[in-house]
């Protein structure tokens, strides 16, 4: 009888481990495509990160045209105290823009390579700005301190992030309750937009895997020619939010015919 309830009780405690956090695996693996990594969370394949000799194609001059940053930086929305991290900074393209919007406050531009971070930094002294901070991050961790960021400025890196479930929760912990996410990815559903595959992203595949973080969707506003611009919010809760179990590709897919 001993044994019986001793073995009972070993079945309850591995069903139990089964469904922790720990033992979860968000990623699969795939089909390794061109701009890939044959890594898939929730039914997309993560691309390959854009290396620092492609920061002279982020300061193009038609970037302005293509992309109507200016429309982009007049659209967002922040206190002039405000502190916001630019993650995926890469040359700083936005974290200047960014920092004359606040400038009560500051940005903190994260990224994973060093070269883009020097690179800011030798922007930053040539402009004379002191309201810039510089963070290398890691890719599953922004290593911003918890609760101390307003807000987090997200354009066209989120798709590249290796590690998007951990990138999630470490914003999520570096926000403040009620803190946004501004993130910006070219329209996948626009067939248009003459930008690969793996570079953009639906507007129904961010809203599964932000909300599958514990984020609210707030609103979507497709006012720019290439890129979405939706914005999700950390809510204020009294309890933390428990992230739930990603849905299946298959699950994303048929929605999408729906
Ligand atoms: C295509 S660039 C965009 C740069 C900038 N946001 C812009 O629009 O000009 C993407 C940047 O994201 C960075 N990145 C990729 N994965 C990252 C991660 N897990 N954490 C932080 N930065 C990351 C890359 O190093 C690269 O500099």
């Amino acid at each position: 009888m001993r044994l019986l309830l001793s073995l009972l009780a070993l079945t309850v405690t591995l069903g139990r481990a089964d469904t922790s956090e720990k033992s979860f695996q968000p990623y699969t693996e795939g089909p390794k495509t061109r701009d890939g990594i044959g890594k898939y969370f929730m039914g997309r394949e993560i691309s390959q990160v854009m290396g620092h000799l492609g920061a002279g194609w982020l300061e193009r001059s038609e970037r302005e045209q293509e992309e109507k940053p200016s429309l982009l930086m007049k659209n967002l929305e922040l206190a002039e105290d405000a502190v916001v991290a630019d993650i995926g900074a890469g040359s700083g393209y936005f974290t200047f823009k960014l920092a004359e919007k606040v400038p009560k406050g500051k940005v903190i531009a994260v990224d994973i390579q060093q070269e883009m971070i020097d690179i800011l930094k030798k922007r930053r002294k040539a402009f004379g700005i002191e309201n810039v901070e510089t963070l290398l991050s890691v890719e599953d961790d922004t290593r911003l301190p918890e609760n101390e960021v307003d807000a987090v400025l997200l354009v066209d890196a989120y798709h590249e992030f290796s590690f998007p479930r951990e990138m999630l929760a470490s914003m999520y912990r570096a926000l403040k309750p009620g803190g946004r996410i501004f993130l910006l990815e070219y329209r996948a559903e626009d067939p248009l937009v003459p930008i690969k595959p793996l570079h953009k992203m639906s507007q129904k595949q961010a809203k599964v895997e932000y909300a599958a973080s514990g984020f609210r969707w707030v609103e979507t506003r497709d006012f720019l020619p290439r890129q979405h611009f939706m914005i999700f919010e950390k809510p204020i809760l009294k309890t933390p939010a428990k992230p739930k179990s990603p849905e299946t590709s298959e699950e994303i897919k048929a929605d999408e015919r729906s």
